[in-house]
């Protein structure tokens, strides 16, 4: 069944009870760095949050890349403010951030890889970018319950993630080579051939993705959709600036084992067990 937006959904509705209650909670808990709230606080905050159930977060499977979506994005990536995703690594003093985004999830569904990703990576800044509306909610959800039900040890500080659309925005929020991973896991097919423009990977965009990675950066791509997987691979090797990683890198690459197993999308497609193809491209030096 399809989700209703929370406007139009029956009020009486347990679900409509479980997204106002989460809504309300992450208003309080979204930008608070944990170990920064006073005594008291600490004591009415000692309760494990439960971890978000999906299906209270269900919309529907595919949201169009070229519509609007009243999309709240910065003019540039210095308007952007990051301590509100990260307030652990926020300065209040100096008033800046400590670290910047590396990683960047493209698509990050229900946030798999980024939970995995947090302790794999605990020097960098891992940002999931998702462009419907109750899939980030749920992954807000899931990464304030990890955040809070680990605060002794400050885990899962170092992921969030943004709602917006990868295919316009993406260097209204990056500098210039400021990545050193993308990650691209079980993007959305569009089968489609008039549908094709619609998929994440294409010349322009890759042009984009080229601009906000750095030299010797990654983009790893995982699908089940041979299909896709050849379209992915075409557009990444006629493009100058990327180069395909062999497969003996890939199995010695610690992302590659992440991304095989940790995305909801994947564990599906184990369970199916379907086939996963994978590709993993590095970005080259600009030409002189
Ligand atoms: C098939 S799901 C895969 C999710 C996740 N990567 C996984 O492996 O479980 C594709 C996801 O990409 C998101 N998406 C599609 N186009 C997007 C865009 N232009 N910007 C951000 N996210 C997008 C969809 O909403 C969806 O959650």
């Amino acid at each position: 069944m399809k989700a209703k937006p929370l406007s139009i959904a029956d009020p009486s509705s347990k679900r409509y009870a479980y997204r106002i209650s989460k809504e309300e909670n992450r208003k309080q808990s979204k930008h608070v760095a944990f170990d920064n709230i006073d005594e008291e606080d600490t004591k009415s905050n000692d309760k494990k949050i439960d971890l978000p159930k999906k299906k209270f977060y269900r919309q529907r499977a595919h949201s169009n890349p070229f519509s609007d979506h009243q999309l709240e994005y910065p003019l540039n990536p210095d308007a952007m403010d990051w301590s509100k995703l990260y307030p652990y690594y926020y300065d209040s003093d100096k008033k800046e951030m400590t670290k910047n985004v590396t990683i960047a999830d493209i698509g990050c569904g229900f946030g798999g890889l980024l939970v995995d990703l947090s302790p794999a990576f605990p020097e960098d800044l891992i940002l999931g970018m998702e462009i419907r509306v109750q899939v980030t909610n749920y992954v807000e959800d899931r990464i304030i319950a990890l955040r809070n039900n680990h605060k002794a040890e400050n885990k899962y500080q170092n992921i969030s993630v943004l709602r917006g659309n990868a295919m316009k925005f993406l260097p209204n929020f990056f500098h210039k080579a400021q990545l050193s991973k993308m990650f691209f896991c079980f993007p959305d097919p569009h089968f489609k051939q008039r549908k094709h423009k619609a998929r994440i990977i294409t010349n322009t965009l890759l042009s984009e993705y080229a601009y906000v990675l750095k030299e010797g950066g990654v983009v790893y791509t995982i699908t089940d959709v041979e299909d896709l997987h050849h379209w992915m691979v075409k557009h990444l090797e006629e493009h100058p600036l990327f180069e395909r990683l062999s497969k003996d890198w890939e199995s010695q690459d610690k992302c590659v084992t992440i991304m095989r197993n940790s995305t909801e999308e994947g564990k599906k497609v184990e369970r199916k067990k379907g086939a996963k193809y994978i590709a993993c491209f590095k970005r080259l030096p600009n030409p002189i």
